[in-house]
């Protein structure tokens, strides 16, 4: 009787998008009037200021040129483009009839006050670690940033992913709400690092990798990831860097942006050490070194350091001569003249390539990068620039790239370099940057 099975089969369907309707389904939380300033205290608002800080709400929450926090910032994914929102306590096209049960909720569960659900572009499957305090504080400090009337942008996501619903499905797949649980075989330096790493600021975010879904693969944590044309190293044991990235390493580079063995922290590492936990104070700069040491093992490689040390200042050596290799007299010409450091402490800003993760990761994208657009002085250490070499051909660059991985580094060479720098050309082209 296939038209017996047929309406069956109907019903099963449509029980089946019932069902999912009233799983997906959120209550909208009552609109309340603006809250006064002056109802929080400049304690607590000054507290939200630096969480808010340590989570980069106004990186994401600020378009090229616009009003901080009033939204609009593109987030390019594999789904389209995401724009974030405003969250400036503009009544009608920001936040500020949010109460802060709706504000807790959206940080913990991913869901707006009208009760649609948000894209997880929105890091809250990390914001929902954060305590009712620290998020009570967040709110205070958003509810007290000057209003902005900005409309929302219109999302490219495509059809059929651009139904909020079934966030609800992907939530139910990859999301664990649940607060962080501190570890009681570690200090409280520690477990305060993992907090901050694993809640507010995001470390995850962008240095692990995700499934097709774009869903953190939860067993990879911290395993390294690319994000925004960019490498993000891991930051596990799997750290290319032949130097251990060790608790003084970690603290000086989150804290100024530069390490002496490792070099800088450029492209999107760079507003979230200068514009992020720049407003942490140095105890929680300390906790996050103590945590990310433990992540990568450096304990167990702290005597790697000397030899790698005295391998990369040989091979500096290699370039003081006159040279006979096409490479390396390009290098020679091009490079040698800053990234020389004698015996001894390397200088910090001449970094030792030969120790920089650009140059011993498995991908050359970030060697590639720093080569054709250089590194600011607003981007790296203040005030020192690292020049721009776009003018170089593709075959030169990749000439360069090809080069210093087979004499700083024993890793295996890079494949299709000459290709993969045009494609990085291109990119940095698209974001305006040639
Ligand atoms: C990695 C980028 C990113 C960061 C960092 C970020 N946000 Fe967002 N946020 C977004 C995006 C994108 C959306 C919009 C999501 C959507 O449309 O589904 C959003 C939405 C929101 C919303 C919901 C607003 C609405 O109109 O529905 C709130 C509240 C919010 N963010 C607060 C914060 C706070 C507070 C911080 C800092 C602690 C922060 N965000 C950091 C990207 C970010
Ligand atoms: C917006 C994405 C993003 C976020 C968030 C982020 N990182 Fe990064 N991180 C990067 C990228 C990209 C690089 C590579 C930068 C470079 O080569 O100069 C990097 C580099 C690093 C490095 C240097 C690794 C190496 O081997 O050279 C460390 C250490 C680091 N990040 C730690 C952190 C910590 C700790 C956090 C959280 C407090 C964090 N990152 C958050 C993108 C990010
Ligand atoms: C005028 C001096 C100068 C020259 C020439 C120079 N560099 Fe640099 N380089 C720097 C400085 C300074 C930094 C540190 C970044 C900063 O803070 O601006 C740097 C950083 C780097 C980094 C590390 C970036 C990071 O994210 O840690 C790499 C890789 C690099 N340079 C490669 C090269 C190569 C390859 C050449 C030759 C094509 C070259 N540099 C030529 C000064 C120079």
């Amino acid at each position: 009787m296939p038209k017996r099975l047929l309406l069956g089969f109907l019903a099963i369907v449509i029980l089946g998008i019932v069902g999912f309707g009233v799983f997906a389904w959120r209550p909208a939380i009552g609109k309340i009037a603006p809250p006064p300033a002056s109802s929080f205290s400049p304690a607590q608002v000054a507290r939200g200021e630096v969480l808010a800080g340590a989570g980069y709400c106004a990186t994401c929450h600020t378009a090229k040129g616009g009003q901080p926090y009033a939204g609009g910032y593109p987030m390019k994914t594999s789904f389209g483009t995401i724009y974030s929102t405003n969250i400036t306590p503009d009544p009608k096209t920001g936040v500020g009839t949010w109460s802060e049960a709706a504000f807790r909720r959206a940080m913990r569960q991913g869901v707006a006050r009208d009760g649609k659900h948000l894209f997880p572009a929105f890091p809250y499957d990390h914001f929902g670690k954060m305590t009712d305090a620290d998020i009570a504080d967040l709110y205070a400090y958003v509810m007290t940033r000057p209003a902005v009337s900005a409309p929302a942008k219109r999302n490219s996501v495509p059809f059929p992913l651009n139904i909020r619903a079934l966030q609800a499905g992907w939530k139910l797949l990859f999301f664990r709400p649940e607060p962080f649980k501190p570890s009681a075989d570690k200090s409280p330096e520690w477990n305060r690092g993992a907090y901050l790493a694993q809640g507010v600021s995001h470390c995850g975010a962008c240095h692990t990798p995700r499934n097709a879904l774009g869903a953190e693969k939860r067993d990879q944590a911290f395993a390294g990831a690319a994000i925004d044309n960019w490498i993000a190293p891991p930051l596990t044991s799997a750290n290319p860097s032949p130097a251990p990235w060790d608790q003084a390493e970690l603290a000086a580079y989150l804290r100024t942006g530069v390490s002496r063995y490792h070099g800088v922290a450029a492209g999107p590492m760079s507003p979230v050490v200068h514009d992020g936990l720049v407003k942490l104070p140095d105890a929680d700069i300390q906790a996050l070194a103590v945590y990310f040491a433990d992540v990568g093992g450096a304990a167990g490689r702290a005597s790697a350091l000397a030899p790698a040390l005295a391998k990369a200042q040989a091979a500096n050596r290699l370039n003081t001569g006159p040279q006979i290799d096409a490479a390396a007299r390009l290098y020679t010409a091009a490079c040698a003249s800053c990234h020389y450091n004698g015996a001894g402490q390397p200088n910090p800003l001449r970094p030792d390539l030969a120790l920089n993760s650009a140059v011993n990761l498995d991908d050359p994208t970030n060697l590639i990068r720093v080569i054709l657009h250089g590194v600011a002085a607003k981007e790296g250490a203040p005030g020192v620039v690292m020049p721009a070499f776009g003018r170089f051909s593709d075959a030169d660059v990749a000439r360069l790239a090809a080069y210093l991985r087979a004499t700083r580094t024993d890793k295996p060479a890079w494949p299709d370099l000459e290709k993969k720098v045009a494609t990085i050309r291109a990119e940095g082209r698209a974001e305006g940057k040639e």
